[in-house]
């Protein structure tokens, strides 16, 4: 019978000392909740009202004493006080993706609905390994794992499991490759009986040169090394070269090894590249390698209304990698692994006595720690499913969309200053670029104004913008996924860049006349840049 708690909302004001008597959460601590989710949600609002700029500023050596300083032993007293510690540690310096100026990496605002789900589900606190210790969360997560697959175009068989993002979903994947080589050669369960088989160091995964890095740490973790994954080169959009691909797998053939995997990017990390997976299936097909493609970034797409045909040849995967904290505005951790033969998870699965054991599985208990390498697991389809349920997968194609016309946006407005190296036209939400101050520097020292920039707008909490590093060179990054930043606030931050810029390299040219002044030799790399002044 359910539990009807007696209207917890009758006390109109809770006695405060309550929350000071409560200590576990349950059906005695409601009053206690009622405030102590009030007094997080106070500070959550002061923290989102009070952050006008994107960070802080504060650097980690200027942080670090406060935290130190703190004695875990001697508890700050009640709620309120550790919340307001709180606010010196970490709410009043948080970067915040919500901020029309946070362009920087894969991190996405949030949707509400999403936010107060996770309320929901850490109150609740379900875990997903079995049946007994959630019931109705087992069958929401694989009902979003079917409606992904479907999306994706996968058939009847597809199943999958929620992970904790895209490098687990990538490991998971690479896993299943393996296994599905070492059960079609060795036998079911080989590799959990008796270890890698004596061939594994000649095991091979393609990938393009623009791949995630969790693609070698998984090849890493499976006992295969880094050097098991071959960088496929990537054509002038940075797109997998496929004929290229498929050189390098006859080669590797050739050479004696043994292709397992080619994994297509959908979305890469910098370039917001989208490999031909068309072409690349076509390559796995033809020396019949398993098929990953890593979607982590692009799979905002399979709800896009404009630009679900980007993905096209994607239902040929054998596996997708999924990362709703990226591109459905979820809140970290929301990540996919999606099969197309459901099958294949049961080389992850093993039965213990405890908790899942085989008499469950034959009397068809649906324990989703079968198919997953977590056991205990965070509910985190929830949010997910509350977002589905409210806004709508079209709303949230759409919110995605804009960061992609953004990108589109920006780089026309970039293409009309001349100070602008531009690396791409944008595939997707990112564009790559640096700054090129009207005075010639050389390429080490350009390297660092870059860098320089990119420090000082995030010292002063003016934007956050990302670096990477391109044929040995640093460069800039936006990342676009919010759809509350506008043309104009792009138009304004390239303003800054340029600005910071110009000012940047003109303290340096002063600091040069001054040094050539005292016959100094100069060495503009290896110099440090100046710090602006700023009043
Ligand atoms: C293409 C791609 N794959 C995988 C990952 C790893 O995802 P996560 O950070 O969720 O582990 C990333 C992260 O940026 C990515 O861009």
């Amino acid at each position: 019978m359910p539990i009807s708690p007696q209207n917890p909302d009758t006390s109109e004001s809770p006695d405060i000392s309550a929350t000071n008597d409560a200590l576990m959460f349950d059906a005695h601590a409601l009053a206690a909740y009622r405030i102590q989710t009030d007094q997080a949600r106070i500070a959550v609002t002061a923290a989102m009202s009070g952050a006008q700029r994107v960070h802080s500023g504060i650097h980690p050596h200027e942080l670090a004493p406060t935290v130190n300083e703190l004695d875990i032993d001697r508890p700050a007293g009640d709620m309120d006080a550790a919340l307001d510690e709180l606010h010196r540690l970490y709410l009043d310096h948080a970067v915040y993706f919500h901020h029309p100026r946070y362009v920087a990496h894969l991190n996405c605002p949030v949707l509400l609905s999403a936010v107060a789900a996770e309320g929901i589900a850490a109150a609740i606190n379900s875990s997903m390994d079995t049946w007994d210790q959630n019931a109705g969360a087992t069958l929401i997560e694989q009902k979003l794992i079917a409606w992904t697959a479907a999306r994706a175009g996968l058939g009847e068989d597809a199943d999958g499991i929620f992970t904790s993002g895209g490098t687990q979903s990538n490991l998971m994947a690479m896993l299943l490759a393996r296994e599905h080589y070492c059960a079609a050669h060795h036998g079911a369960g080989w590799v959990q009986r008796h270890g890698l088989p004596p061939e594994a160091g000649k095991l091979r995964i393609f990938a393009s040169d623009a791949s995630h890095f969790s693609l070698c740490k998984a090849a890493a973790v499976l006992g295969l090394g880094h050097d098991a994954v071959t960088a496929v080169p990537v054509d002038s959009a940075w797109r997998m070269d496929c004929e290229a691909l498929a050189d390098a797998v006859q080669a590797s053939i050739a050479a004696g090894e043994i292709p397992i995997a080619v994994v297509a990017t959908a979305g890469s990390t910098d370039f917001g590249s989208i490999d031909d997976i068309n072409g690349a299936a076509r390559v796995a097909q033809r020396f019949g390698l398993w098929f990953h493609v890593d979607a982590a970034y692009g799979c905002g797409l399979l709800v896009s209304p404009t630009r679900a045909r980007l993905l096209a040849g994607i239902e040929h995967a054998d596996s997708i990698t999924v990362d709703y904290h990226k591109s459905f505005f979820q809140p970290v951790a929301c990540s996919a692994l999606v099969v197309a033969d459901g099958r294949e998870l049961g080389h992850v699965t093993h039965h213990a006595d405890y908790l899942n054991p085989v008499e469950a599985a034959a009397a068809g208990t649906p324990d989703q720690v079968n198919k997953s390498l977590q056991t205990t697991r965070r509910f985190d389809a929830l949010k997910l499913w509350l977002s589905l349920r409210t806004v709508g997968a079209t709303a949230i194609g759409e919110a995605f969309d804009a960061g992609l016309d953004l990108a589109t946006a920006t780089y026309e407005l970039m293409l009309s200053e001349p100070r602008f190296e531009l690396l791409h036209a944008p595939e997707m939400g990112t564009l790559v670029f640096r700054f090129r101050p009207w005075m010639t520097v050389e390429s080490a020292a350009l390297d660092t104004l870059n860098d320089a920039i990119r420090a000082d707008l995030a010292r002063r909490g003016e934007a956050m913008i990302a670096a990477t590093r391109v044929h040995g060179r640093r460069y800039l990054k936006f990342t676009l996924l919010n759809p509350a930043t506008t043309r104009d606030d792009m138009a304004e931050l390239l303003e800054l860049i340029v600005t910071t810029g110009e000012s940047l390299a003109d303290s340096l040219r002063r600091r040069e006349r001054s040094r050539s002044r005292a016959v100094q030799p100069s060495d503009m790399a290896s110099q440090e840049w100046p710090a602006m002044q700023h009043g």
